[in-house]
C-alpha cells in the first residue's frame, strides 16, 4: 500500500481518486481513510495527470468548496476538460466565480427547485417505466443495466426538463453516453462534445423563435442569456446530471443486490420521506463523484496546518469526507439513517452546490423503487469481483453492469 504523504515530487505522488479498496468495492481507498486520521491535505496525482492538494475530512472539504480563495476557474489546467469549448467563448457557469457565476446560475434556480421538480415527478416515473418496458422487452439475457437504463433515465429526463423534441432522444442520448464511455477516443469524445454544443446552440435559436412550456424557453424569455450562453450552459445541465446519476443508479442496484434486506426496504417502502431518507443515504454511503472537484488556490494560504501555494490545484474526496466520524458507523449503508445536522457532501458545499440535486433525488427513488418492484427476481449476473468498476473516473460507479431476472 502506498502512504499518501504530506508533499512529494510527482513522479512519486499517489494516484487519485485510487482504486476502492477497502472491505467492500464502495469504501474509499485505504489510504484515503488512513490519512483522513490526521490533519492536513495529502498529495496527489490525480486521473488527469495533475499533481493536486485533496482534502478528505468533512470540515476542510467545506473550507475548500467555501472560500473565494478557492477559486472554480480552472482554465489553467486545461488537461482537466475534454471540451471543444472556444477558451475566449462563454465559460459554462461552474467553471466560473462570483459574480459571474452568480448572474448565470441565477437564471436556472427557479427552474430547479423542489417544487418544480415534484410537479415533474409523474413524467418522470412514465419516462423511467418506458424505459424499463424497453429493457424487459429485450431479448438477451443477461441485458446491461447501464446501457439499457441507467444511462437512458438522466439523459431522458434532462432533454425532458430542457424541452429536446422527442424526436431528437436518440441523438441527444447516443451523444452523452460517449461522453461516459470509458473506450471511447478522445476524438470520437470531441466529434461527441462539439456535436451537443451544435445541437444546444440549434435548439437555443429555435426556442427562441418559437417558444414552448420548457426551461431553454423560459430561461431565453427573461432576456438575460443570449442563445450562446445558453447553448454552453445548457450543455452543462445535460452532462452534470448524466454521469453522476447514472452511475449513481448503477452502484445503488449493486449496492441493494448484495444487501437483500435493504432492497427489501427500498421495494416496501410506501412513505415517500422513508423513500427520501434511504436514497440519501445511498448518496452518502457510495458519493459517486470522486474527481470532479477541481479549485485553485488565488493566494498563498494555510489549510489544517499545511501550505498552500497561490496556483496549485486543490480537490476534495467527497466519498472520503462522507465517511468522517461525524457519521456514526460511517461505514454501514444504513437506509434507515437520518443524516447528521449539515448533512452529507455527495452534492458538494456553497455556492456551487448541485443546482440538479431536487431533480437527481426524484430520479433515483422513482427509479430504484421502479425497476426493484417491477422485477422481484432482479440479480446481478456475474460474481461482484467481476463487476466493472469505474475506479479511475471522475464519477465512480460501474461501465456495465449485465443483470437478469
Ligand atoms: C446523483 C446525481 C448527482 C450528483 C451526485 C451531483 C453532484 C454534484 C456536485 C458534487 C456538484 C458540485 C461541483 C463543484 O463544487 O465543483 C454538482 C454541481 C452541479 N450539478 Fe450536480 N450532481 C448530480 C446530479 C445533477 C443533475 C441531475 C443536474 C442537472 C440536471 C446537476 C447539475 C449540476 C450543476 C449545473 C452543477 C454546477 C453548479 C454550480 O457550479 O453552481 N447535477 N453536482
Amino acid at each position: 500500500m502506498t502512504a499518501i504523504t504530506a508533499a512529494g515530487n510527482a513522479a512519486e505522488l499517489p494516484p487519485y481518486p485510487g482504486a476502492r479498496s477497502g472491505r467492500c468495492p464502495f469504501d474509499p481507498p485505504a489510504e484515503l481513510i488512513e490519512g483522513q486520521q490526521a490533519p492536513g491535505l495529502r498529495r496527489a496525482q490525480t486521473s488527469h495527470g495533475v499533481p493536486a492538494w485533496v482534502a478528505t475530512r468533512f470540515e476542510d472539504a467545506k473550507v475548500v468548496l467555501s472560500d473565494t480563495r478557492f477559486s472554480a476557474d480552472v482554465r489553467r489546467f486545461p488537461q482537466l476538460t475534454v471540451s471543444t469549448q472556444n477558451a475566449q467563448g462563454p465559460q459554462p457557469f461552474p467553471r466560473t466565480d462570483d459574480p459571474e457565476h452568480a448572474r448565470i446560475r441565477r437564471q436556472f434556480t427557479g427552474e430547479f427547485t423542489v417544487k418544480r421538480m415534484e410537479a415533474l415527478r409523474p413524467s418522470i416515473r412514465d419516462l423511467i417505466n418506458t424505459i424499463l418496458d424497453e429493457m424487459i422487452s429485450r431479448e438477451e439475457r443477461p441485458v446491461d443495466l447501464v446501457r439499457h437504463f441507467a444511462l437512458p433515465v438522466p439523459s431522458l429526463a434532462v432533454s425532458l426538463l430542457l424541452g429536446v423534441p422527442y424526436e431528437d432522444h436518440d441523438f441527444f442520448q447516443e451523444n452523452s453516453a460517449v461522453l461516459t464511455r470509458r473506450f471511447a477516443t478522445r476524438e470520437e469524445k470531441t466529434a461527441a462534445s462539439a456535436a451537443l454544443n451544435d445541437y444546444m446552440l440549434q435548439l437555443a435559436h429555435r426556442k427562441q423563435r418559437e417558444p414552448a412550456d420548457d426551461l431553454v424557453s423560459r430561461v431565453l424569455a427573461a432576456g438575460e442569456l443570449s442563445p450562446q450562453e445558453m447553448a454552453v450552459n445548457g450543455k452543462v445541465l445535460l452532462l452534470a446530471g448524466h454521469e453522476t446519476t447514472a452511475n449513481m443508479i448503477g452502484l445503488s442496484v449493486v449496492a441493494l443486490l448484495n444487501n437483500p434486506e435493504q432492497a427489501a426496504r427500498i421495494r416496501a417502502v410506501e412513505d415517500p420521506k422513508r423513500a427520501a431518507r434511504a436514497v440519501d443515504e445511498l448518496l452518502r454511503y457510495l458519493t459517486v463523484p470522486q474527481d470532479l472537484i477541481h479549485r485553485v488556490a488565488t493566494e498563498d494560504l494555510e489549510l489544517g496546518g499545511q501550505h498552500i501555494s497561490a496556483g496549485d490545484l486543490v480537490t476534495v474526496s467527497l466519498p472520503t469526507a462522507n465517511r468522517d466520524a461525524r457519521f456514526d458507523n460511517a461505514h454501514v449503508l444504513d437506509l434507515e439513517r437520518t443524516q447528521p445536522s449539515g448533512g452529507h457532501l455527495a452534492f458538494g458545499y456553497g455556492i456551487h452546490q448541485c443546482l440538479g440535486q431536487s431533480l437527481a433525488r426524484i430520479e433515483l427513488q422513482e427509479a430504484l423503487t421502479i425497476l426493484l418492484r417491477r422485477l422481484p427476481d432482479l440479480r446481478v449476473a456475474v460474481p461482484t469481483d467481476e463487476i466493472k468498476f469505474r475506479h479511475d473516473m471522475a464519477a465512480f460507479g460501474v461501465h456495465e453492469l449485465p443483470v437478469t431476472w
